[in-house]
């Protein structure tokens, strides 16, 4: 198996806001095309790796969109207005880097007059250094996308970087698919589109693979810090989570008890997951044509649409592991 920080750190890397995935999705066929028996994508961007066999059709998705920022108006100042692409935290914006497609980096900042609690996104801007609108304008347009820019780090077994959201379900996906020589059931991985923004991708890729059976791999939230909203029992580190719910779906109970029963013959270990914010591709599938048998597997992550989001290797690898051993047999 190829070393999944690695991996990361070549999808991190990658621009792919909802909408402008194809520099990651260039990234991923890249990565994944070896492994597989053919590779392509359709009209909605997503990227759909093939890895045949005869039994059932088992749809894996993760998203590979990021969450990012729109331009929408540019000041006589030379600063620049944005819309969300995604839902964006506003408590965690200021201060943060970006970068346009093209290279232009800049900083995120705010009105400080606005009260904290006032403070809609209108009130936020991207500061790039131009001294004017013509500066700005030479390097942005109306209409262009940007993301958070940064590096990523690994501490011990934790991974810190922007975008573990959702590309490290992605770093997972191939990995899988990197571990799997042959399979019984006929595998579709799906590097999905627009997640962040609906389910988009998803919704339409599942309605072209009609699968039997299909997984969703994303980052799920974890409660094992101080002053929470919601109480989680998931905890970084504890090993990857089996989904039971989110705001988007009731996974199949079928599918969830395989994913424990699979972990315990593999000597994993695993958490249940209920997560109270936020859905995934999981809700998009399930819902498809007749409906899919649809089930998850979640990395529990901190500081989940922050610019540094932190997770665990361990509990990554061992989702890796958990997925290939599933859908090939
Ligand atoms: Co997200
Ligand atoms: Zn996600």
């Amino acid at each position: 198996m190829p070393d999944l920080f690695e991996i990361l750190s070549k999808l991190t890397g990658a621009f792919g806001p909802s909408g402008r995935e194809d520099e990651i999705s260039r990234a991923i066929c890249e990565l994944s095309k070896p492994y597989s028996d053919g590779v392509y994508t359709d009209a909605l961007g997503n990227l759909i790796v093939r890895k045949k066999g005869n039994g059932k059709k088992i749809m894996l998705s993760a998203h590979m969109d990021t969450i990012g920022f729109a331009v929408t108006y540019i000041e006589e100042s030379g600063l620049i207005r944005f819309g969300a692409v995604g839902g964006l935290d506003r408590e965690q914006l200021a201060g943060a880097r970006v970068r346009f497609s093209n290279g232009v980096k800049g900083v995120l900042s705010f009105e400080e007059k606005m009260d904290a609690k006032d403070r809609t996104l209108n009130h936020f801007f991207i500061d790039i250094g131009a001294r004017s609108k013509t500066e700005a304008e030479k390097a942005v347009k109306i209409g262009d996308f940007a993301v958070f820019d940064g590096t990523e780090v690994l501490n011990g077994d934790s991974l810190i970087s922007r975008y573990l959201d959702n590309r490290l379900g992605c770093a997972v996906l191939i990995t899988a698919l990197s571990g799997i020589k042959s399979t019984k059931n006929d595998l579709y991985f799906v590097f999905s589109s627009q997640e962040e923004v609906g389910l988009r991708g998803a919704q339409t890729a599942a309605f072209q693979i009609n699968a039997d059976m299909a997984l969703a791999v994303d980052v799920t939230s974890t409660g094992d810090l101080p002053g929470l909203k919601d109480k989680m029992a998931v905890k970084l580190g504890e090993g990857p989570a089996v989904k039971i719910a989110d705001r988007s779906v009731i996974c199949s109970p079928d599918v969830s008890e395989l994913l424990r029963r699979n972990a315990e013959s593999l000597k994993i270990k695993v958490q249940n997951e209920i997560m109270m914010a936020g859905g995934t591709d999981a809700g998009a599938i399930q819902r498809s044509r007749n409906g899919v048998l649809t089930g998850g597997v979640s990395i529990p992550t901190r500081y989940i649409h922050t610019p540094n989001e932190m997770a665990s290797l361990s509990d990554s690898v061992d989702a890796a592991r958990l997925i290939a051993y599933t859908v090939s047999r």
